[in-house]
């Protein structure tokens, strides 16, 4: 099926890499008008002008950024349908090692950027022509359900995830019908946020074999996996969802150990 996305504007914050990009991507052949933001600039307007769109460098836990990103959306396409709320940050320390700064970063950018994404869009999507309508997914990871021990702020702002997800769904079904907010949750995907991780382990290849070896399916997923199955919390094949998780992990949660 192509065109789902015919005549829809679409936000996807962090989209210079990994699982945004590939939103982007997607978003553009289904027929979206897309707004591309991250802070590296470089990759974020060659993303853009990969899929005909609009590059704008924006700071996702700078609320005064989210008014210039939203205000300059509306400037530009009149509208505002969906906000993948994608940008992320990996950050691994233990409860032990955790410091205060590390912990105000990760839940600055991968919490506090959600919430805001999520109030600004709102707002956009309230005003759009027509009438109130949206779509809004916020990118959240397994660790929304199970505790990654060698990552708690990282672990604890995408638990957070999951339930403001559940807050906004039923504030706007309740006050808007046609705004949906759903959450997604990837396992472990070869993107350059867990190149780096594996990277920083001291042993790249082992690393990535025990992700993929976790996870059922026996292999780490693409970003192109993770972009379809936020393109369908996005369409309007997805009309009645909302307040929900879509898991995408291979099987890792669904398995209580090897056997
Ligand atoms: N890769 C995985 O295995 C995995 C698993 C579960 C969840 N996730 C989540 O998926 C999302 C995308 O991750 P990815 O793997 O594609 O990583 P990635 O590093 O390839 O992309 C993340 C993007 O976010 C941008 N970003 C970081 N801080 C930002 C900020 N303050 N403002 C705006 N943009 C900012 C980065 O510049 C980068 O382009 C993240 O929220 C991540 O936590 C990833």
């Amino acid at each position: 099926m192509s065109g789902q996305l015919e005549g829809k504007v679409a936000l996807i914050t962090g989209g210079a890499s990994g699982i945004g990009a590939d939103c982007a991507r997607q978003f553009a052949a289904e027929g979206a008008r897309v707004v591309v933001t991250d802070m590296q600039d470089g990759l974020g307007e060659a993303v853009a002008a990969e899929v005909g769109g609009l590059f704008l460098h924006h700071d996702v836990s700078d609320e005064g950024a989210w008014k210039s990103v939203v205000a300059a959306v509306l400037a530009r396409h009149g509208r505002l349908d969906i906000v993948i709320n994608n940008a992320g940050v990996f950050i691994g320390q233990t409860i032990e090692e955790t410091e205060l700064e590390v912990w105000n970063k990760v839940l600055s950018i991968n919490l506090t950027g959600v919430m805001l994404g999520c109030k600004h869009g709102i707002a956009a999507m309230k005003t759009n022509p027509g009438g109130p309508s949206g779509a809004i997914v916020n990118v959240s990871s397994i660790t929304g359900f199970i505790g990654l021990a060698s990552a708690a702020a990282y672990t604890a702002s995408k638990g957070g995830v999951r339930l403001l997800t559940k807050s906004v769904a039923v504030h706007c079904a309740r006050q808007y019908r046609t705004i949906r907010c759903n959450s997604l949750h990837p396992g472990a995907i070869d993107t350059p946020m867990n190149q780096a991780a594996f990277d920083a382990s001291g042993d790249p290849e082992g690393t990535r074999a025990f992700f993929s070896s976790v996870q059922p399916i026996g292999r780490m997923a693409t970003s192109g996996e993770m972009a379809a199955c936020a393109l369908f919390l996005a369409s309007d094949a997805a009309s009645f969802v909302t307040g929900t998780e879509l898991v995408a992990d291979g099987g890792w949660l669904a398995a209580s150990g090897p056997l």
